[in-house]
């Protein structure tokens, strides 16, 4: 069973402040979108509010939350991450994708072996509350760069595709 994280980040691993996700960059969207077409999901419950409207048919999304009584639209409630693999692989999924926020990525990455990093190259200075992505301990992964996007029309800032997967 393959636990994936996808993310994006600035250098400072900061994924989002009171702005929302103070980035917008098409090619990663889309790339966000192709990777996780037609896959089981796994999120917190404040991103999944975010996202609502966004799922498509194929998406299984399984929300984090420690309500009790609290049922997603579509989709499962689960309340840890080893309850979220266990319920993806008795479905037979071969690969759950953790797809945030920051808390999720924190309770998941422990069970990760693979990382989707988009690394953008900028040290943003957040407004409000700001929400990061878990340090990880690089020794533990190889890292490898997928492609690089330089900034131009359309992308304000540069930005690169990382793949990490846990030696
Ligand atoms: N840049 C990116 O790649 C990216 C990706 C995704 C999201 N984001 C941004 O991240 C922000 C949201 O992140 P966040 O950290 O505030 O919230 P979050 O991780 O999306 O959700 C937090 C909620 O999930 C539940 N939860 C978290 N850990 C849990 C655990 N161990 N057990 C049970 N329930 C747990 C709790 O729900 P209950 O309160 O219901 O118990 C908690 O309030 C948004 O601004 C979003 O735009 C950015």
């Amino acid at each position: 069973m393959l636990l994936s994280l996808i993310a994006a980040m600035d250098e400072n691993r900061l994924l989002a402040d009171a702005r929302g996700i103070p980035w917008k960059l098409p090619r990663d969207v889309a790339h966000f979108r192709e990777y996780t077409d037609s896959k089981w999901l796994l999120l917190g419950r404040t991103t999944y509010e975010e996202m609502r409207g966004w799922f498509r048919p194929g998406h299984c999304p399984l929300v984090l939350s420690s309500r009790c009584g609290w049922d997603p639209e579509i989709g499962r409630v689960v309340s840890s991450v080893p309850q979220a693999i266990a319920t993806a692989e008795a479905a037979g999924q071969g690969e759950l994708v953790c797809i945030g926020g920051g808390q999720v990525f924190a309770a998941a990455l422990p069970y990760a072996n693979k990382m989707v990093l988009t690394r953008v190259h900028a040290s943003i200075t957040p407004e409000g509350r700001p929400v990061y992505f878990p340090p990880w301990n690089a020794s533990e992964w190889k890292d490898e760069t997928i492609w690089q996007q330089p900034a131009e029309a359309g992308h304000a800032l540069p930005f690169a595709l990382h793949e990490l997967t846990r030696r």
